[in-house]
């Protein structure tokens, strides 16, 4: 068998990793999950969770990864014996749901990004006006409505992962690390960028205030159902439970500081978020919007085309704003599509471009309903964070906090040095906090679902 590919760089790995970690969930997923969750107040906990429970997970991925040099199902068959690969499975799992939606709201942005180059932002609306008088709608919704499902999004869907499965055929280093490189900086440009922009627009102050001030009441009265959302939101955020920092960390091929990385990655993924919010939120206060993120998938590009079509320079805004997302939905999605691939390369023997080939088409096979009626988007999303995430997280946490705890110490203090109780504190916080979180959060959000 050909050797097992690995990273060029370092900068390769933690970028790549950036550009998994930054997606949808945070532009697309987090202010509408935060609207449903009471807005800053939901950020507060959100942010206790990354911090608290993300940083000692994703290193646990990381050693699990780098120890095993294989994808989930073979890492947990080595490192807990033969049923383990069962329980890796449900990574598999867990990849095939969340992509196969997450592509086809990546397709929406492709969609409002190259509307945008045909006409601005306003006439576009224009043309849904008598559709949304008829039906006594808003014309944005309406013209969400019509763009979302159909054959439009089913083409946009398809474009997509035809784009996702080339860049993971293309292997490690000539695929993901390389474009992963030039999309990360540019994400982070661009969203600067329109922040500052979003600063100068008049009106934007207000934007900052519903932002930036928590209103702590709503957190008690509504924890039963904040404590699943914003558990699922800090994994879903880190990629984490899906195994792909497992499969990206299984490429590192040599032993250095892990928990400088993870800083790394979460700092950016969080840095990136609130960026987000510090485009976003002025934006629509700018635009009149005071009202945002009432909730639902299409909340962002109602309000959003609302906003671009009133701000005079609105449609450049659109178009980079509708571009970016594009840019950092395709960054996370090859990683999760390498999850499936790395999957049947290392346990298969399939070679690579098959397998993303394979594997992908799966994947958008099923994504389809979801582009002809919402309702599967609602329950795949569902289904996807609040059961198997934190599931596949949970058997995780077990495995390396009860049943292999030895190499995970061992393996973390490679390239850092002897960790002392920082070690034993970080198996800990793995074997009874976080289980607990999990355990709570996974019995939560069953009963929600079911
Ligand atoms: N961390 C990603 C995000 O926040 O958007 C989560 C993710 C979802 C990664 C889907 C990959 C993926 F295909
Ligand atoms: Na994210």
């Amino acid at each position: 068998m050909a050797q097992r590919e690995t990273w060029a760089t370092r900068t390769g790995f933690i970028l790549a990793a950036v550009g998994s970690a930054v997606g949808l969930g945070n532009i697309w997923r987090f202010p509408f999950v935060a609207g449903e969750g009471g807005g800053a107040a939901f950020l507060v906990m959100y942010l206790l969770f990354v911090g608290l429970i993300g940083f000692p997970a994703i290193l646990v991925e990381f050693v699990v990864g780098r120890r095993t040099e294989r994808n989930p199902v073979g890492a947990l068959m080595q490192l807990g014996g033969n049923t383990w690969k069962y329980i890796g499975g449900v990574f598999i799992v867990t990849g095939f749901v969340i992509l196969s939606y997450y592509s086809v709201v990546a397709g929406w942005f492709i969609r409002y990004f190259l509307e945008g180059l045909r006409s601005s932002y306003a006439s576009q609306l224009a043309g849904f006006e008598s559709a949304a008088a008829e039906a006594g709608a808003p014309v944005a919704a309406v013209m969400f409505g019509e763009l979302s499902t159909g054959i439009d999004a089913f083409v946009f869907h398809t474009l997509f992962m035809a784009v996702t499965i080339g860049v993971v055929a293309l292997g490690i280093r000539r695929g993901i690390e390389l474009a992963t490189k030039l999309m990360v900086p540019a994400i982070v440009l661009l969203l600067v960028g329109m922040a500052v922009w979003a600063f100068t627009l008049s009106g934007s102050s207000a934007g900052y205030e519903y932002y930036l001030s928590p209103e702590f009441g709503v957190i008690l009265d509504n924890w039963t159902s904040l404590l699943p959302a914003a558990a699922g939101q800090a994994f879903f955020t880190l990629s984490l439970g899906m195994g792909v920092m497992i499969t990206y960390a299984s490429y590192l091929g040599e032993d250095r500081n892990l928990t400088k990385d993870a800083l790394t990655i979460i700092g950016f993924d969080t840095g990136i978020a609130f960026l987000t919010g510090l485009v976003v939120f002025p934006i629509f206060f700018a635009a009149g919007i005071t009202e945002p993120g009432e909730g639902g998938p299409g909340a962002i590009f109602v309000s959003m085309t609302e906003a671009f079509a009133t701000l005079s320079g609105g449609r450049i805004l659109g178009i980079l704003f509708f571009g970016t997302v594009a840019i950092a939905a395709l960054s996370s999605a090859i990683s999760l599509l390498e999850v499936v691939t790395a999957y049947l390369i290392d346990e298969k023997g399939v070679e690579r471009w098959k397998a993303s080939l394979g594997m992908g088409g799966v994947i958008y096979l099923l994504g389809v309903p979801v582009t002809f009626d919402l309702i599967f988007l609602d329950l795949l999303d569902l289904f996807a964070d609040g059961i198997l995430l934190v599931f596949g997280a949970l058997v995780l946490m077990i495995l390396v906090g009860w049943i292999a705890p030895q190499f995970a110490v061992e393996e973390l203090s490679k390239g850092i040095g002897d960790l002392g109780s920082l070690g034993q504190a970080w198996i800990w916080a793995v074997r009874v906090p976080i289980i607990i979180v999990l355990l709570v959060s996974l019995s939560l959000g069953v009963m929600d679902y079911v």
